[in-house]
């Protein structure tokens, strides 16, 4: 047995599946979704082939950013359930093979927080020195992070009589990590949580939570405030062995090198591919793979311990800040012509069925894509039955909308009145008459059988999550062709981003004589190499294929 098994670090050949507990299943139907309602369906993601579910915030909180503002960190919101139902959702999960990550929400809290009621409330309570204040506000050119509601990062307080700052909306103080007392309090929340069963956390805003600025000298602050994240993984390694923290940052590849812990990889275990994710639209686009495979070669190495995780969407916006604005602009042509589409002219307000006409063939295309890249898949719930956004709702409020489960109107979420559902179900031509699981569990062709098959053809491909990625040049512009080759394996995924036929001619190295490559797809395609030196493999528009490389003689399933 090697030293490392591929299941230690469970999370390099994880399928995290994202979802809000108060949209996914309503089970004593009072309009909100519930814990009772997610053990209910851990077989169903189970049935799918989940293997780490990412639970969206679901602390008590006054909901003003969708459960981001935290005002108590060691419990339930109310309508959700109590702890107990959480316990009893970790195990049945347990059971199932699923592990459970929850989102840490640290950079800031709730206003309603009894911390900030504190701080703001007597400059002499320990809780003041928990957030940011100044006496002036600080000349800066800091952009708020919505910058269509918010002026900026600073807002007066009137009892506090200091300004106090805030990256999101002014109801979100941040905490002032400088402060020991602090990083304390985030590591007894993480200690809290993974003493009730949790595998790790999703770390919000990290590139906001680590920033010192305008408090390097302060008394407690951390020479180099990477040394924040470095000591949370740390204490998640002394209490748990084999938790993970999968941070949000949306910076270029170079600087999350330093988040990873670098060559060490004692920092975040994992985070979302933001440039890749963007330059893989913008490759969609243009019907041409190349923005993706220069992104993909530009990826920096990181350590054996740590991942990237590769997504589709997410339960924000498609950002597309790390485009140009030409580049940006056309994403925004192809995929949201419309300027209600769009969100505060940095992204995209859809999901991507409908971003991508509704065409089965380039939207399962683009997952299989996804799957295939490099790193651990991030799925957003309801990604795979093909729901669409609600495009009367606001902002990301739209790609929110309660998990459509059956036919019905209230699309099986929920049987209480319409006016009281958390949030309206997506109507029209992506509503639940078209679009549910339980239809689709029963047709063979459908998108949730798609997306089953790809997963547990992934689960059973180690090289997909593990393995060196090399992308091959060939002589047909639109298709992407890359090999992933791991200690036991190797697939050579092909993908074709337009909708015209392409016939791929490649020189795939190593290839040995009487070697197959097997369709892991679509049965009866395999295809045998006679040692010419070159394959030559025809697609179709939208074509995607994964072709495992099997030598004569291998132990490996075909
Ligand atoms: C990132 C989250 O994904 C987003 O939904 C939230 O508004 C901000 N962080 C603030 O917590």
């Amino acid at each position: 047995m090697r030293i490392t098994d591929t299941s230690d670090l469970w999370w390099k050949s994880a399928v995290i599946y994202c979802l809000d507990v108060a949209t996914f299943l309503d089970y004593d139907d009072d309009g909100v979704g519930d814990f009772a309602g997610l053990a209910h369906r851990i077989d169903y993601l189970q049935e799918l082939g989940v293997t780490c579910l990412w639970l969206m915030p679901f602390y008590p909180s006054p909901g003003g950013d969708d459960g981001y503002d935290v005002s108590e960190y060691y419990g339930i919101r109310r309508e959700l359930g109590d702890l107990g139902d959480f316990v009893e959702m970790i195990r049945m999960a347990e059971d199932r093979g699923i592990r459970v990550i929850v989102d840490l929400v640290v950079n800031h809290t709730s206003d309603q927080h009894p911390w900030f009621t504190a701080a703001r409330s007597d400059p002499e309570s320990p809780y003041r020195d928990f957030y940011v204040w100044r006496d002036r506000t600080p000349r800066t050119k800091e952009q708020n992070e919505f910058p269509d509601v918010e002026d900026g990062i600073w807002s007066y307080d009137e009892k506090a009589e200091q300004y106090y700052q805030h990256r999101f909306y002014s109801f979100q103080p941040d905490l002032n990590v400088t402060n020991p007392a602090v990083r304390d309090a985030v590591a007894k929340i993480m200690g809290f949580w993974l003493q009730l069963g949790v595998s790790g956390f999703r770390v919000d805003a990290v590139p906001f939570l680590i920033d010192h600025s305008g408090a390097e000298d302060a008394p407690g602050a951390l020479d180099d405030p990477l040394d924040f994240l470095k000591s949370l993984r740390a204490f998640l390694g002394r209490r748990s062995g084999d938790a993970m923290m999968l941070g949000e940052a949306n910076i270029p590849h170079d600087e999350q090198v330093a988040y990873f812990g670098g060559s060490d990889g004692d920092g975040l275990t994992m985070q979302f591919d933001f440039v890749a994710n963007q330059q893989m639209y913008l490759a969609l686009a243009r019907q041409d793979p190349t923005p993706l495979v220069e992104a993909l070669k530009a990826r920096p190495d990181i350590a054996i311990e740590s991942q990237w995780a590769n997504f589709v969407r997410n339960h924000d916006e498609l950002t597309l800040d790390k485009l140009s604005e030409s580049e940006r602009d056309e994403v925004f042509d192809a995929f949201a012509p419309e300027p209600e589409m769009r969100f505060h002219g940095r992204g995209i307000t859809r999901r991507l069925p409908p971003m991508l006409g509704g065409d089965p063939r380039r939207v399962r295309m683009a997952y299989s894509l996804m799957f295939s890249l490099p790193g651990t898949p991030v799925l957003y719930y309801g990604e795979e039955i093909g729901m669409g956004e609600n495009p009367d709702l606001d902002d990301r409020t739209g790609v929110r909308t309660p998990m459509q489960w059956t036919n019905e109107a209230g699309g099986g979420f929920s049987h209480a009145p319409r006016r009281k559902l958390v949030r309206p179900v997506t109507e029209g031509a992506y509503g639940p008459e078209h679009v549910n699981a339980t239809d689709q569990r029963h047709d063979d062709d459908s998108m949730l059988n798609f997306m089953k098959r790809i997963i547990e053809r992934y689960r059973a491909s180690a090289e997909m999550g593990w393995g060196q990625c090399e992308v091959y040049d060939h002589d047909a512009p639109t298709v992407l062709a890359h090999t992933l080759t791991g200690e036991e394996g190797r697939m050579l995924a092909l993908h074709n981003f337009a909708p015209e036929p392409a016939t791929v001619t490649l020189a795939l190295e190593g290839m040995e004589h009487g070697s197959t490559l097997v369709d892991l797809l679509v049965n009866d395609r395999t295809m045998s190499y006679d040692g010419d030196g070159t394959i030559t493999i025809p697609l179709d528009g939208y074509d995607y294929r994964w072709l495992r490389v099997l030598p004569a003689e291998t132990k490996r399933l075909g």
